[in-house]
């Protein structure tokens, strides 16, 4: 028989494996914790949707759409029709698609959040993947700054809630429609004053979106930003007072910011405030949370007009940080292990485990290789190695007196007592963690 060719994962999408995805685990279950004491209910979206909700909606001349989106044609019905169909780069066009097919807003504002992966075909390193997750949380049908200000102190929360303390926040407002307008125009006829500057990536981006512009990483085109025209000195009276809303209430509860007026994000949907949460702690990709206000999406998409503000984090980025910053996350661990000498045992055993199980104790128990259960001695060094801080042994005569022993393995290890077999939950609590 020739071997066959081995086949790896695709680059840039990752397996999340034990032990690591234990501390995904943990971290969702904050996130779930948090969402609730904000009244944040969540929502599963496809993971496809048709290509035109992102073309529309996250606009034609950004990366993602451009050179990033997992894209294809579907296989053609029997009419030879086909959709065009793109694997999410991200999650608030498919929540808006959902909230405007379902009418969800027909009552009043909603609070909702996801979590799940999303795709972009970037190139792959630290912080940078091509499957990655994203939680997301959206407030749609509410316009005022209060809501911009919730988004943002529910990211702080988070933030607290996980021990993450190394992260700054910027913030910016990119105003209205008619106030982007007027400086846009300023913007171009100032790039197309100093064309000779501008590289390859911004002449193409002159007349599309010169906003992007201003997020060159280009250092020759860093002094050229440094002095372009300001957005935030076009903002009318209405975008200004949003604006210093969102920042007295922040003030208010003791979040400190600094407003970075280049901060224009990657998507073309947002308008009025932007923020972004980054960190220093890991390197290029240190954006962990980004977000801002977009009261146009819906519409664009073919809804009924309503405003909405939210934000997205990047997960892996988010667990790398903790581990930066050496955050202790739990990895749960059976109370129990059973060591079963001889087969013969497992039935009584089994039913025995399933009975603590159902009280609330987490078990694992031995398993042999198909050719018996292996020695004491082995059993012993797999009971240790699982963590669990009780060995449940069915020996022999332990069954004959219709008994199991119960063995301390890390607290005073070596200690032992024989329990009934018949009333489990007479004994249950004593194997339970109390952590
Ligand atoms: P975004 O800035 O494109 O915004 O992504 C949000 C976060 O996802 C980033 O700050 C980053 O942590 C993470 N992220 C993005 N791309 C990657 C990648 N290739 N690998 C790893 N992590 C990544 C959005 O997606 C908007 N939908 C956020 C939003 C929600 N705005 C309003 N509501």
């Amino acid at each position: 028989m020739s071997k066959a060719l081995q086949i790896t994962a695709i680059k840039g999408m990752n397996d999340i494996l034990p032990p690591e995805s234990a501390r995904w685990e943990w971290l969702e279950a904050i996130v779930r914790r948090v969402m609730a004491e904000h009244a944040y209910r969540n929502v599963r979206m496809p993971i496809m949707e048709q290509t035109q909700l992102y073309t529309r909606g996250l606009g034609e001349v950004t990366d993602i759409v451009e050179k990033e989106m997992y894209a294809f044609e579907d296989r053609a019905d029997q009419h030879g029709r086909a959709d065009h169909l793109a694997l999410r780069p991200e999650g608030t066009a498919g929540l808006v698609r959902a909230v405007a097919e379902h009418n969800l807003l027909y009552d009043g504002g909603k609070r909702l959040y996801y979590m799940g992966p999303m795709f972009r075909r970037e190139r792959p390193q630290r912080g940078r993947y091509r499957q990655f997750h994203q939680i997301g949380a959206e407030a749609l049908g509410f316009g005022g700054p209060e809501l911009d200000a919730e988004l943002i102190l529910l990211a702080v929360a988070l933030w607290r809630e996980l021990g993450i303390q190394n992260w700054r926040l910027e913030l910016n407002s990119l105003g209205q429609p008619d106030e982007r307008r007027e400086h846009r125009a300023a913007l171009i006829a100032y790039f197309e004053a100093h064309a000779e500057q501008l590289d390859e990536d911004a002449r193409r981006r002159l007349h599309s979106n010169p906003l992007r512009i201003l997020d060159t990483k280009n250092p020759a085109m860093q002094a050229l930003v440094e002095g372009a025209p300001q957005l935030i000195d076009y903002l009318g009276d209405a975008s200004r007072q949003h604006f210093e809303a969102v920042q007295a209430i922040l003030a208010a509860s003791g979040v400190e910011w600094r407003i970075n007026p280049r901060l224009v994000r990657g998507l073309d949907y947002y308008n009025l405030t932007v923020f972004e949460f980054i960190t220093e702690s890991l390197g290029a990709q240190g954006t962990i949370c980004g977000g801002g206000r977009y009261d146009y999406l819906i519409e664009q998409i073919g809804g009924k007009p309503a405003p909405a503000v939210g934000w997205a984090l990047g997960v892996e980025r988010v667990l790398e940080l903790l581990k930066e910053e050496g955050v202790h996350t739990l990895d749960p661990q059976p109370d129990a292990y059973a060591v079963i000498p001889d087969a013969a045992a497992l039935p009584q055993a089994m039913r025995l485990l399933n009975q603590l199980r159902a009280l609330g104790v987490a078990v694992q128990m031995h398993a042999g290789t198909g050719e018996g259960m292996g020695s004491m001695k082995s059993q012993f060094k797999k009971a240790d190695g699982s963590g669990a801080r009780f060995a449940l042994i069915f020996g022999a005569d332990e069954l004959a007196a219709g008994e199991v022993t119960v063995k301390a393995l890390r607290d005073g290890a070596g200690a032992q007592t024989r329990q009934s077999l018949a009333e489990p939950a007479t004994w249950a609590d004593i194997l339970k963690s109390t952590t």
